[in-house]
């Protein structure tokens, strides 16, 4: 089936079969693989997206949930709390293999734009969905703090 998503700003025509995870969308018939596969199961948070500016896991998101949409992808970040986001992970030296990274980052970016300033708390709570297997959790606090000033 074809469908019409809008994904970083731009309409792009795809197939997919009804109910393919978006995951699988992005990352195969678009080519952003910047969004990465953990789990499957909604329990990493590594398939991270926005989806009209939510964070939200890509692995249990139907395609056809996504039509008429505005989808993010961490390639298609570029408002100035995503820039304050990447400069304080750069800052911070948060990254150790990567992997889960880019979905650290889109739901970091989630969390700002809903709470510009939020407690240790709070940041434990809304990022407690996001696992890093290298367990950077503290830069990736600090990050967040640092983006938040
Ligand atoms: Fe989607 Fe793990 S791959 S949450």
């Amino acid at each position: 089936m074809e469908y019409q998503l809008k994904i970083n700003g731009r309409m792009r025509s795809l197939n997919a079969e009804p109910g393919t995870p978006l995951l699988w969308v992005i990352r195969d018939e678009l080519a952003l693989t910047g969004t990465k596969f953990g789990c499957g199961v909604a329990s990493c948070g590594a398939c991270t997206i926005h989806l009209n500016g939510n964070p939200t896991r890509s692995c249990i998101t139907p395609v056809e949930s996504a039509v008429g949409g505005e989808i993010t992808t961490i390639e298609g970040l570029d408002d100035p709390i995503s820039a304050a986001v990447q400069s304080a992970w750069r800052e911070k030296d948060v990254v150790q293999c990567g992997y889960c990274q880019s979905g650290q980052i889109m739901s970091a970016v989630g969390l700002l734009r809903q709470n510009p300033r939020p407690s240790d708390e709070q940041i434990d709570s809304f990022m407690s969905g996001n696992v890093c297997r290298c367990a950077t959790y503290v830069r990736i606090k600090d990050a967040i703090k640092l983006a938040s000033d």
